[in-house]
């Protein structure tokens, strides 16, 4: 068939360096790049600045087979590539809820006027609707016309910790284009991706859109998403106020398969990099376009998401017996182990975590904190350096008045609370993730706190 195009990942974080190291797994000449020589000096010596199951064997073998590079230089990029990703980061602006999209400018206004061919430039970081238009006119201003340069929207959908997965066997694949030769090029750019699903006798349900809704299927994806996590733990207030158990309530309506079971966990709520920050961005351009009350609600699952937060803090002075001064409650002089930091289980990653905002928040009241982590041990000292970082879970429980379990690491839910029994000054525990087997705590003579459950003890 026709050759495959050589495709270069602009942006060697989280997204970039996944989809640069999978696409070149798939067969694809693939050229990664970042302005962080530093990143770039690590991923071209073999090693993923990330914590990603299965990625840093890929990385390895990919270099070694010579299909895969890594670069700082614009000039080679525009050489090398037919179709240039974007996967820049598009954070939170520090003056508000938008997204700023100066990496995504940056990139398009340094390759594009560099381009001595026709290519494709297509758009993976989740953005506010509106900009893949903004970006053909950028690359209009900054390319000759008859190069013909086109633009293009693909969002990804990957989760941290099975982003490898996600990314070589995506459940869809979206396409926002302008042309024929847009559409051609994307699916020359995925056919890796088509043939890898066809050996395994699946399929990969492919969406042909125009820009604007492509942008958009990511932040609905996000919004729905963070909105069910919120709305199992809006039922988790009910449930404490009612003596009921969200745990069952939430196993009883998925059920149903129009609810579905998936994303149904109540706990202390959702972060990371993507969802917080993404429903905020979301809410941000709906006002813009004049549509805010739309996603009004969208603010009220963001402070359900802030109250779970709070809710362990609360729950803590009430196991410890303390009380509320004019700041919140009063937890001076208590030990509080914290069991987790990032903000899920299998990654390194603390971006908006949970379990580091609780932290924050005992540390405040008063409380002598420590922490403890399997894997985010050094973003959380970056992060939160106050507390006190333990080696071990063992170290970490060691003479505590309280155990918080704030993200369900493998480790944390098979501890067995009989051994961690002997090492506590106080046998009183917040699961945080209802994570943890209550009737063998309690069986262990632990006082037991879940999330949407009544207190049992
Ligand atoms: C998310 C989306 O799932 C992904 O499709 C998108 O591309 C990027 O954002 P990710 O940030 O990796 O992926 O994490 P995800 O697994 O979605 O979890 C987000 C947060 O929600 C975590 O803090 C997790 O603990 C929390 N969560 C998830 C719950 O509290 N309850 C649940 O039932 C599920």
């Amino acid at each position: 068939g026709a050759p495959r195009p050589r495709l270069t990942f602009l942006g060697t974080g989280y997204l970039g360096a996944t989809y640069a190291i999978c696409f070149a797994e798939l067969g694809y000449e693939v050229l990664g790049f970042d302005v962080d020589e530093a990143k770039i000096a690590k991923l071209a010596g073999g090693d993923v600045p990330i914590h990603e199951p299965g990625l840093d064997e890929l990385l390895r073998k990919n270099l070694s087979a010579g299909r895969l590079r890594f670069t700082t230089s614009w000039e080679e990029v525009a050489e090398f590539g037919d179709v240039h990703f974007i996967c820049v980061g598009t954070p939170q602006r520090a003056d508000g809820m938008a997204a700023d999209l100066s990496h995504v400018e940056s990139a398009v206004t340094n390759l594009a006027p560099l381009l001595k061919r026709k290519a494709l430039i297509a758009g993976k970081s989740t953005v506010p609707v509106g900009t893949a238009e903004w970006i053909e006119q950028l690359v209009r201003r900054h390319t000759p016309a008859e190069l013909g340069v086109e633009v293009a929207w693909s969002p990804e959908f990957l989760q941290e910790g099975v982003a490898v997965e996600d990314v070589l066997r995506p459940n869809r694949i979206i396409f926002g284009v302008k042309s024929e030769w847009a559409t051609a090029m994307l699916y020359a750019a995925h056919k890796g991706v088509f043939d890898l699903a066809l050996t395994e006798d699946r399929e990969v349900p492919v969406v042909v859109t125009d820009f604007a809704t492509a942008e958009l299927v990511k932040v609905a994806a996000n919004a729905f998403l963070a909105t069910k996590i919120s709305f199992i733990n809006a039922m988790a207030e009910v449930c404490e106020a009612a003596g009921a158990d969200v745990t069952q309530l939430a196993r009883s309506i998925g059920y149903d398969a129009r609810i579905g079971n998936k994303f149904l966990r109540a706990g202390v709520g959702f972060g990371g990099g993507c969802l917080p920050k993404d429903i905020r961005a979301f809410q941000a351009r709906a006002q813009e376009l004049g549509v805010g009350e739309a996603l009004r609600f969208l603010h009220e699952v963001d402070l359900i998401n802030q109250r779970r937060r709070q809710k362990i803090v609360q729950l803590s002075a009430e196991l410890l017996g303390r009380g509320y001064g004019p700041a919140g409650p009063d937890l001076a002089g208590t030990r509080i182990t914290v069991l987790g930091a990032t903000f899920k289980p299998n990654s390194d990653d603390v971006r908006d975590s949970p379990a580091l905002s609780v932290v924050r928040k005992l540390a405040r009241s008063g409380a002598d904190v420590t922490v403890y982590d399997p894997e985010g041990m050094d973003n959380a000292r970056n992060d939160v350096a106050d507390v006190t970082y333990a080696k071990t879970l063992t170290d970490a429980v060691s003479g505590a008045d309280l155990v918080c379990v704030l993200t369900e690491w493998e480790e944390f839910r098979n501890a067995d609370p009989n051994t961690l029994s002997d090492l506590v000054a106080g046998k009183r525990v917040i699961d945080g993730r209802n994570c943890l087997d209550q009737a063998v705590w309690v069986a262990a003579g632990w006082e037991y706190r879940g999330m949407g459950k009544p207190a049992v003890a």
